[in-house]
């Protein structure tokens, strides 16, 4: 079955090789033929061949999906008073994620599948078509691997994060819990995950510090786990050293950067292809959180003309950013974080594959996942211009 998509006033492929020539790939009055999920064709709407059924945007603007690269979607419970105490001026520390830990505990399977699929389903209805998301609240071998088995029944994209912090009951005991986040929890979260995280903060009682995590990661990479970093959000720690170091996807948040951080993201940057992104580290910058717990936003500019690829992506997660939404994350980039609209929406999307390490999304070519958004808009422009303003939708053909 073929299906022919036209009336796409302005059509954002990111494939400089096609319309435009820009960054963006722009082509205006685009069609697309879509089949076994996969783009067939793609060019100029009066050149579009003839398909099986065919769907007309009426004059809108077509995006590729939004790829939100990091998210911590499998939990229970409500953390809206900490938010609230924050606005009044208490900071985040992390310290809340043991409150999520003991609710997600207590919840069954079913219900935490359900809660998933629902932030999913909203993540979607927003644009978003391809999510990572990450386990970290269940801190122990049997709650770990259960976060995994969940996350893995929706998405390809798992992440590992026994490392997120020291569980409460183990606070005295550090280097017993960095044992078995290496030793037995590693081993029963592995056959479930394709990626491994580390929460890397010096400044946190409750993450870990530079060896901890060059300790945790590299177990992790024996295991044949890929690497991530959540680096540098409360200090200028380590973070992105060790991600740089060890050739992970992405290191995550970056808030806090020094001029060596800025160069090591910026080399790291250098050694991305983004035809065949399989080595070289992204810089995932997460401005819902900065948002969502009075930080100070890290300067991206600065970052690109470093030479760093630059993913953003939404966090979404109940203690320091519960937003789930992509075009809240892109407005706030280009208002808060010095990105144009265009490095934005390139961020938000083929940022988001590279930092996956995916070449079959992000991109509108002939061969790539046809993982379409549709925006009630006639140029992308609009989705940071008209802050939120819920313009963007999956398309399900
Ligand atoms: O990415 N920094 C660590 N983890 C999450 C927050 C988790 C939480 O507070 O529940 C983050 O910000
Ligand atoms: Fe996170």
């Amino acid at each position: 079955m073929s299906h022919l998509v036209t009336g796409i006033a302005q059509l954002v492929t990111n494939d400089p090789a096609l319309g435009d020539g820009s960054e963006l790939g722009l082509l205006e009055h685009a069609a697309i033929v879509v089949e076994n999920e996969r783009v067939a064709w793609v060019g100029p709407a009066v050149q579009a061949p003839s398909a099986d059924t065919a769907t007309d945007l009426g004059g809108r603007a077509v995006v590729p999906g939004f790829v939100d690269s990091h998210s911590h979607l499998v939990f229970a419970g409500d953390r809206s008073a900490e938010f609230a105490a924050r606005m009044t001026g208490e900071p985040y520390t992390g310290g809340g994620i043991a409150t999520t830990m003991a609710a997600t505990r207590a919840a069954g399977d079913e219900e935490l599948l359900e809660h998933v699929q629902k932030l999913l389903a909203e993540m979607r209805s927003q644009g978003t078509t391809t999510v990572e998301i990450k386990s970290g609240y269940g801190l122990d071998v049997e709650e770990e691997a259960r976060a995994l088995r969940i996350a893995a029944q929706v998405t390809s994209e798992v992440t590992f994060l026994g490392a997120h912090v020291v569980p409460p009951a183990l606070r005295d005991r550090r280097e017993d819990y960095v044992k078995l986040v290496a030793g037995d929890m590693l081993a029963a979260c592995a056959p479930y995950a394709r990626w491994a995280d580390v929460f890397c903060e010096p400044a946190s009682a409750y993450a870990f510090d530079g060896d901890e995590t060059r300790t945790i990661l590299q177990a992790c990479a024996a295991a044949g786990l890929e690497l991530r970093v959540h680096g540098n959000q409360l200090s200028a720690g380590p973070g992105v050293q060790i991600a740089t170091e060890l050739d992970a996807a992405s290191v995550d948040h970056c808030t806090h950067l020094t001029d060596a951080d800025v160069a090591a993201l910026g080399a790291a940057g250098q050694r991305i292809d983004p035809e065949n992104p399989s080595t070289g580290t992204v810089a995932t910058l997460l401005p819902g959180v900065e948002f969502s717990t009075r930080s100070p936003y890290p300067d991206a500019r600065r970052l690109l003309a470093a030479g760093a690829v630059i993913a953003l992506a939404s966090d979404c997660n109940p203690g320091s950013c519960f937003t789930s939404s992509m075009p809240l994350v892109i407005a706030l980039a280009v208002r808060e974080m010095n990105m144009s609209p265009a490095q934005a929406l390139w961020s938000a999307t083929l940022g988001g594959a590279i930092a996956l390490r995916r070449n079959d999304i992000g991109r509108v070519r002939v061969g790539a996942r046809a993982d379409l958004a549709v925006l009630e808009a006639p140029s992308y422009l609009h989705l940071a211009y008209r802050p939120g303003v819920p313009l963007a939708r999956t398309l399900e053909l």
